[in-house]
């Protein structure tokens, strides 16, 4: 009893000095004494989050997003790159407040995240060369090389194809370089980063094939059990959505195609 006394006395010195005691995290104050939002993202994905070289700033859909929401919610926003297989330890080592990566929502990470409402309908879709003769439909890949960025809905989905070979590479750049230098025969990668690598960065020697293997949603990821933040950024992504201004991002990366 006088143990748990003991702990109930730290915990609200540490819930005063703002580290927060488990559960609900009151957020981190920037040096000009403002809230700060800590975003983890895997800056690997564009045309979702990406650095340009030379570029400071981080760029894409999601990092529009996610300042606007910040604002919206009257928090300063702090982007971490972290690399896609380690965002959700960051998050469960609270290290960051929120992913936001393009991850798509399903059950088996809703058993260690929670996630907000949908923001984005995706889905996976394949990368093959140019003069690739043989895979045409994902049933072709039977037996075939896969490279797919680790930890990813295109990694889970690869490894139930029968008899394919799947290469968990660090990021879709990676995979697109192995399967320019033949080291696979086909890339498994999410279907508007798929187009945005062909279409967008004038790339050769590569196509990409229309079938979708899954249609996905993404959503914001947040710690297990931290409702407030979630319903924060629930109320913030409405707001955006009522008042336009997640159409001009929207619009901004993705032109009128959806
Ligand atoms: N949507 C896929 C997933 O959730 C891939 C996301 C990869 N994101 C990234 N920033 N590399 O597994």
């Amino acid at each position: 009893m006088k143990n748990l006394l003991l702990v109930g006395v730290l915990c609200l010195a540490a819930a005063i000095g703002l580290s927060g005691c488990g559960g609900n995290q009151e957020a981190a104050t920037s040096s000009s004494g403002g809230k700060v939002l800590k975003v983890g993202a895997s800056v690997d994905f564009a045309p979702f989050e990406f650095q340009d070289e030379g570029q400071s700033e981080y760029q894409g859909f999601d990092m529009d997003l996610i300042r606007a929401i910040g604002k919206e919610m009257g928090y300063e926003v702090e982007i971490s790159n972290i690399g896609f297989d380690g965002l959700i330890p960051a998050l469960q080592a609270k290290n960051v407040d929120v992913l936001i990566s393009g991850v798509t929502i399903n059950d088996e990470r809703k058993q260690n995240v929670d996630f907000s409402d949908p923001y984005y309908e995706s889905g996976l879709t394949m990368v093959v060369r140019e003069d690739e003769q043989n895979i045409k439909t994902f049933s072709d890949l039977k037996g075939k090389k896969i490279a797919v960025q680790i930890g990813t809905t295109s990694a889970k989905e690869a490894k139930k194809i029968e008899g394919a070979e799947v290469k968990e590479l660090n990021t879709p750049a990676d995979c697109f370089m192995e399967l320019k230098n033949g080291g696979v025969d086909a890339v498994v990668n999410d279907r508007p980063v798929n187009d945005y690598y062909i279409h967008k960065s004038g790339q050769t020697g590569v196509k990409t094939l229309p079938e979708r293997l899954t249609s996905e949603d993404y959503g914001i990821a947040v710690a297990k059990g931290n409702k407030e933040l979630a319903e924060k950024i629930n109320a913030a992504l409405k707001k955006l959505k009522e008042n336009g201004e997640y159409d001009k991002i929207f619009a901004k990366w993705f032109g009128a195609q959806k």
